[in-house]
C-alpha cells in the first residue's frame, strides 16, 4: 500500500492553532526564469506564472516566493538589481507584477518577494553615478570605494574574497578599489549611509504597497561590515556555516536595521513577514535575526547541509528547535533551493531517499520550503555544456557548492511537447529526455508519483493542524538508523535512513508512506531501506 491518505481520520485529530500564517506555512519558492515561459522565448515569466498559480494552489501549498525579477542586468540570474521598483521586460512588467499578486491571493496564496539589499547592480544608477563622478563624490560613499595598498594603490584594499571566487574588490578606471562580496557586477552598498537605509525602507514600502505579504531578504547577514573593514588574515574565509563570525558577515549592527524594517512591516495589515537568507555561524546566532522585534522566519541552512543520517538529522532538529524557543519564532526546514544542488543528488540516494526525506520535513513543526520542481522529484542536471551556463561562479572558477546551473534547469509540465510545456519556444537550459516522465502531466493521478505524495502529505499536513505547528518533537525509541517521533494530535513519523529494511513495531495506523509499507496483522512492519512512514497513532 503507498500513499495512503485517511483523511477523516486527520481532520477528527486536528488541533486548533492560534499562530500567525507564517507560522507554519509550506513556503513554494518560484524561480521565474524557469517556471513556466508566457510568451515563447525560452525564459520563464510573470505571465507565465500567473498562467500556472492553480497548480501551486492544488499542490497545497500556502504561499510563494518568488526569486528576483526586477530590472537586471542579469550577471546574477536577477541577484544584480538595476532597479528595484520596476520589473525586468524578460519577466513583463509592473502591470504583470500587479496582476499575480491579485491572482495569487484570489486563491488563497500569499506573496513573498526577494529583497536583495546587500548589493546593487554595477548598471543601477548611484553606481553608474558614483563611477562618473570620481573618488570623493558624494555618490561613492553609498558604496565602498577605497584607495588600494601598495606604493601605487595597486593592492586591494583588504584580504576579503568574492563568494564567488577571487578577490572581492575591483579597481576603477581613476585607481580606486570597490567592494563586492559576489561578482564585480554586484557592488556592496555601504550600509552606514542613511541615504541608503532611506532608499531600502522605500523600496519596503513600494512592495508592501503593491500588495506583497513579505520580502525574501538576500544576503541579511552581509548588509554591515565590521568598522574600517579589517583584514581576516589567516582564516579559512568562505565557510558559510560553523565559522567564527567573519568582518563582512553576521555583524551585530545588521539587527538595528531589521528592527526598523519591522516597524514597517507592522504599518501594514494582514501579517507582512520578513525571512532572512542569513548564513552564521550557528543557529543560535540565527535566532538572533526573529527576535520579536526583527524578522520572522530564517532558513535553517544547518538543516539543509546535514546528511541522511539518524544521529545527526536529530541532533539538528532538536539543536534548531531548540535555537528558536528563546526568541518565540518558528523554525524552517529546506532542502532545495536555486544555490544548492538538489536534494534528489546531493542526499544520495535518489528519488526513494528524496521522498523520504521530504516526508521527514514536512512532519516537523515549523515552516517548510519548497523548491520548484523537487515535488516531481527532480534531480540536479549534471554536465550541462559550458557553453549554455550563467552561473557567475562558473566563470570566476570557485563557486559555493559547484555550480548552480544544474539545479535551475526549466520545469517540465507536459510529456510532450516543446520544451515539455515550459513554453512555445524551447527553454534557456536544456532539459534531459527522462524528464518527459517527471513531468506534471505525466505524474498527475499516478498514486505512485513524487507528485502526487507532495500533494497528500500537503493534505494531511494542512488537514491536521497540529503538524506545523508548536515545537513539539517527541522523540521515541528506536533502532539505530531509525528516527521515530510522535507529534501532538495523534501523529507519529519512523523514518528509516538505512539501506536495509528495519523491523519494528507498527505505532498506529499508516496515513502516508514514501514507498510500498506493508504491516503484518500483529502491528509488525519491515521498514524498508530510505523510508518514512506518517502515523495515526
Ligand atoms: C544568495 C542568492 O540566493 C544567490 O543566488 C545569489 O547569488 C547571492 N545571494 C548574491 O545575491
Amino acid at each position: 500500500m503507498t500513499q495512503h491518505l485517511d483523511l477523516d481520520q486527520a481532520l477528527t485529530e486536528a488541533e486548533p492553532t492560534d499562530t500567525g500564517w507564517w507560522r507554519d506555512a509550506v513556503i513554494y519558492q518560484v524561480y521565474p526564469r524557469s517556471f513556466a515561459d508566457g510568451n515563447g522565448d525560452g525564459m520563464g515569466d510573470i505571465p507565465g506564472i500567473r498562467e500556472r498559480l492553480p497548480y501551486l494552489r492544488d499542490l497545497g501549498v500556502d504561499a510563494v516566493w518568488l526569486s528576483p525579477f526586477y530590472a537586471s542586468p542579469q550577471a546574477d540570474a536577477g541577484y544584480d538589481v538595476a532597479d528595484y521598483r520596476a520589473i525586468d521586460p524578460m519577466f513583463g512588467t509592473l502591470h504583470d507584477a500587479d496582476g499575480l499578486i491579485r491572482d495569487a491571493h484570489r486563491l488563497g496564496l500569499r506573496v513573498i518577494v526577494d529583497l536583495v539589499p546587500n548589493h546593487s547592480s554595477d548598471q543601477h544608477e548611484w553606481f553608474k553615478r558614483a563611477l562618473r563622478e570620481g573618488p570623493g563624490s558624494a555618490l561613492r560613499s553609498r558604496y565602498h570605494f577605497l584607495p588600494g595598498k601598495g606604493e601605487n594603490g595597486e593592492l586591494p584594499p583588504n584580504d576579503w574574497e568574492s563568494v564567488f571566487g577571487g578577490p572581492a574588490w575591483t579597481r576603477a578606471e581613476d585607481g580606486e578599489w570597490f567592494l563586492h562580496l559576489f561578482a564585480p557586477e554586484q557592488p556592496d552598498f555601504n550600509w552606514e549611509h542613511a541615504a541608503v537605509r532611506d532608499e531600502f525602507r522605500s523600496i519596503l514600502r513600494f512592495w508592501l504597497d503593491m500588495g506583497v505579504d513579505g520580502f525574501r531578504i538576500d544576503v541579511a547577514h552581509g548588509l554591515v561590515k565590521a568598522e574600517g573593514l579589517p583584514d581576516i588574515g589567516d582564516h579559512e574565509q568562505l565557510k558559510l556555516l560553523g565559522n567564527d563570525v567573519l568582518p563582512f558577515f553576521d555583524q551585530d549592527g545588521v539587527h538595528e536595521i531589521y528592527r526598523s524594517w519591522r516597524l514597517i512591516l507592522e504599518e501594514y495589515d494582514g501579517e507582512r513577514i520578513g525571512v532572512a537568507e542569513a548564513w552564521t555561524p550557528t543557529v543560535d546566532r540565527t535566532a538572533n535575526y526573529l527576535r520579536p522585534d526583527e524578522l520572522h522566519q530564517a532558513f535553517n541552512f544547518q538543516y539543509l547541509s546535514t546528511g541522511w543520517d539518524a544521529v545527526a538529522l536529530r541532533e539538528v532538529i532538536d539543536l534548531s528547535l531548540d535555537a528558536m524557543r528563546p526568541v518565540g519564532a518558528p523554525t524552517t526546514w529546506v532542502l532545495s533551493n536555486h544555490d544548492v544542488v538538489r536534494h534528489l543528488t546531493r542526499l544520495g540516494g535518489g528519488v526513494r531517499r528524496a521522498r523520504a526525506a521530504s516526508l521527514l520535513m514536512l512532519a516537523l513543526p515549523g515552516s517548510a520550503y519548497i523548491y520548484q520542481g523537487e515535488e516531481l522529484g527532480l534531480p540536479e542536471v549534471t554536465g550541462l555544456p559550458d557553453e549554455v551556463r550563467q552561473d557567475p561562479a562558473f566563470f570566476r572558477a570557485a563557486g559555493q557548492d559547484g555550480f548552480r546551473d544544474g539545479c535551475r534547469v526549466p520545469m517540465p509540465w507536459t510529456a510532450e511537447g516543446t520544451s515539455y510545456g515550459f513554453g512555445a519556444g524551447g527553454s534557456w537550459l536544456p532539459q534531459p529526455a527522462e524528464w518527459e516522465l517527471l513531468s506534471v502531466e505525466a505524474q498527475s493521478g499516478d498514486p505512485d508519483s513524487t507528485l502526487e505524495l507532495y500533494r497528500s502529505a500537503l493534505a494531511v499536513r494542512r488537514a491536521h493542524a497540529g503538524l506545523g505547528a508548536g515545537t513539539a518533537v517527541e522523540w521515541t525509541e528506536a533502532p539505530a538508523g531509525v528516527l521515530a517521533f510522535r507529534r501532538p494530535g495523534g501523529f507519529a513519523c519512523t523514518v528509516n535512513t538505512t539501506g536495509e529494511p528495519v523491523t519494528i513495531q507498527a505505532p498506529g495506523r499508516v496515513l502516508l508512506a514514501s514507498a510500498p509499507v506493508e504491516v503484518e496483522p500483529e502491528g509488525v512492519i519491515a521498514l524498508p531501506a530510505d523510508t518514512t512512514v506518517w502515523w495515526a497513532v
